[in-house]
């Protein structure tokens, strides 16, 4: 049986500057490597990296028999001892005082200046045709950094969970690594000898080579067709934000994928979000009846994010030792800089998708008809987050081990 830990609290913002104007604007298509250096002295020890996040609140899981759409939190907390009421607390009394670091506030509030400074109202598409939805030009790369060190800071400045005793030899894939932010943040806190790969179907918004350290490669490819020759070969595989690019189907594939690849021994964690509650105003749930239809047409999975769907597939693909990890994130105004600034990224992400969510004829179920009639939407949605308190989401990652062999075991 896997152990799932459940952590709810979302972090305080303390040391994000008041507005981002008091930083240097920084053009990110030149520099985001720059944006993901390490050279803080303010920065999370490394070890800090080797540590799995806390895992008081972990609790034996009778995994779901199918792709968990149908599981619910009884079924899945089914072993659980009274603890229940704790492992969803939202209670902001035992939240713990996370923040950014300062060099964590200052690349986020570079990068949000950035994507202000975005006024391209024509996006660039890898494949319009194809069903991932979101672009792949500065102003995603701009949204993409600032994601990063929202998600970093959620998972209490950890990138990487499990425990890894790391040995000459290993390697790293950052699957669909977009422009490498995890991978760039990873590298310098991993011994040397450790290679990363980095791969996107896309390479759009790869790092340039000139700031791309040698132990780092960044390669074109699709994570659901992985060479041959990666047969065993990680030692860890990180994945953040395929909501989008992997279709119901295709997500156990992937799974089977990185127990392919993975050395035996060998972890892949997964980090995804789930899908943004507003207020009463109601542009939430207009949006939300539009995702649903675009996710369904596409045959994405919308709920992948919910709990236990992820660590479902994880078992179903040979792993164990899963742990789901879930953090709150507030969004809004209401919630000071932090909210603010998750907010900000949630919006962008949305507003990157409305050439092809209009085109698709999937917003007329919110009557939605036209672009600017999306552009709209967007704003009340905004407005709706800031004033609404307890509007939010969750970040989730599910990590899981390939198994070694009985006799290394
Ligand atoms: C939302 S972005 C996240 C990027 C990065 N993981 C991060 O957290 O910043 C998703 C990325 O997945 C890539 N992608 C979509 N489908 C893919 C596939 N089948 N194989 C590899 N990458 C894929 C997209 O091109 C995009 O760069």
């Amino acid at each position: 049986m896997a152990s799932v830990a459940v952590e709810q609290p979302a972090p305080a913002a303390r040391d994000i500057p008041d507005t981002a104007s008091d930083l240097p604007r920084v053009d990110l298509a030149h520099t985001h490597t720059d944006l993901s250096s390490d050279d803080d002295a303010d920065a999370p020890p490394l070890s800090a990296l080797e540590t799995p996040i806390d895992d008081a609140a972990s609790v034996e899981v009778v995994p779901g028999d199918d792709h968990g759409d149908h599981v619910v939190a009884d079924d899945l907390w089914a072993d659980d001892d009274d603890d229940d009421d704790d492992l969803w607390a939202t209670d902001d009394s035992d939240e713990p005082e996370l923040e950014p670091v300062p060099d964590e506030a200052a690349k986020m509030a570079a990068a949000e200046a950035a994507l202000e400074n975005h006024k391209s109202s024509v996006r660039v598409y890898h494949d319009p045709k194809g069903i991932y939805l979101l672009p792949a030009d500065d102003g995603e790369l701009s949204r993409l950094t600032l994601q990063h060190h929202l998600i970093t800071i959620h998972m209490d400045h950890k990138l990487i969970l499990p425990s890894i005793e790391w040995k000459e030899g290993d390697a790293v894939l950052d699957s669909g690594c977009g422009t490498g932010s995890w991978t760039l943040d990873a590298q310098p806190r991993l011994p040397a000898y450790v290679h990363l790969t980095g791969i996107d179907i896309s390479p759009r918004l790869f790092p340039l080579p000139s700031n791309t350290p040698p132990n780092v490669t960044f390669t074109q490819g699709s994570t659901l067709a992985l060479p041959s020759e990666m047969a065993d070969k990680f030692t860890l595989i990180n994945q953040r934000m395929l909501l989008g690019g992997f279709s119901k189907s295709q997500w156990p594939e992937a799974l089977r994928e990185f127990f392919r690849v993975l050395k035996p021994g060998g972890w892949a964690q997964l980090t995804e979000a789930t899908m943004h509650h507003g207020g009463p105003a109601g542009a939430t749930v207009r949006h939300m009846r539009i995702m649903h239809a675009m996710f369904g047409a596409r045959d994405l999975w919308i709920d992948i994010a919910q709990p236990g769907v992820l660590a479902t597939l994880f078992h179903e693909a040979g792993f164990t030792n899963v742990t789901e990890v879930r953090r709150t994130a507030h969004l809004g105004k209401w919630a000071g800089e932090l909210g603010a600034l998750g907010r900000r990224n949630v919006v962008a992400g949305y507003r990157a998708m409305k050439t092809p969510i209009v085109a698709s004829g999937a917003a007329k179920v919110a009557g939605v008809e036209s672009e600017e009639d999306y552009e709209r939407l967007m704003n009340d949605m905004s407005d709706e987050l800031d004033a609404t308190e307890g509007s939010g989401m969750e970040w989730v990652c599910v990590y899981g081990q390939k198994p070694l062999p009985a006799s290394e075991s």
